[in-house]
């Protein structure tokens, strides 16, 4: 009685704020800190056991690159997604509110049940931050308002504190039959 389910996963999010290192700490559990700017999108698969479900859940992740430049490729990739990741950096305020751009973009764009998840990385580095709990919570209660559930959390690619909690939870949040 062991279930499978198989999810289309892209990460979004400002360049930087480690959304490949997010993705490397879930797939290879490894940090890497001089990791490079992805050209284009990377593909990567992994799959989270939910012992309480008896499923097995497999991603195929698209890590896109957040440069400017690439913004327009995109959609090609949330386009047929059943999740999405947006990342941003807690000691940038700048990525939090590009990351809130992705959510707008994503309402408007994005296949209408695809599950959004807002994640905050480099909780190691606490003494820098500039988004703070209480303000994440204000902009989901805002979503919650307009009709948009949303998953949150935050992580720490380096030292992985969080990450696979946040996959964990967009499994269960997504439909296993
Ligand atoms: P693009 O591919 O350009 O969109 O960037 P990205 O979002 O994939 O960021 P990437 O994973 O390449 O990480 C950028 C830099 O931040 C790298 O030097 C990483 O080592 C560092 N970094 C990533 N995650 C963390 C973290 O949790 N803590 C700390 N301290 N540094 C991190
Ligand atoms: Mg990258």
């Amino acid at each position: 009685n062991n279930r499978f389910a198989q999810f289309k996963l892209v990460l979004l999010g400002e360049s930087a704020v480690g959304k490949s290192s997010i993705v490397h700490r879930f797939v290879k559990n490894t940090f890497d800190d001089m990791r490079e700017s992805t050209i284009g999108a990377a593909f990567l698969t992994q799959s989270v056991k939910l012992p309480e479900k008896s499923a097995t859940v497999k991603f195929e992740i698209w890590d896109t690159a957040g440069q400017e430049r690439y913004k327009s490729l995109a959609p090609m990739y949330y386009r047929n997604a059943n999740a999405a990741l947006c990342v941003y950096d807690i000691t940038s305020r700048s990525s939090f509110n590009r990351a809130q751009e992705w959510i707008k973009e994503l309402k408007k764009q994005a296949p209408e049940n695809i599950t959004i998840c807002l994640v905050g990385n480099k909780t190691d580095m606490q003494e820098e931050r500039e988004v703070n709990q209480e303000e994440v919570d204000e902009y989901i209660t805002q979503l919650q308002n307009e009709g948009t559930t949303l998953i949150s959390g935050e992580c720490s690619a380096k030292s992985g504190d969080g990450v696979l909690e946040i996959f964990t939870n967009i499994a269960n949040a997504l439909p296993v039959e």
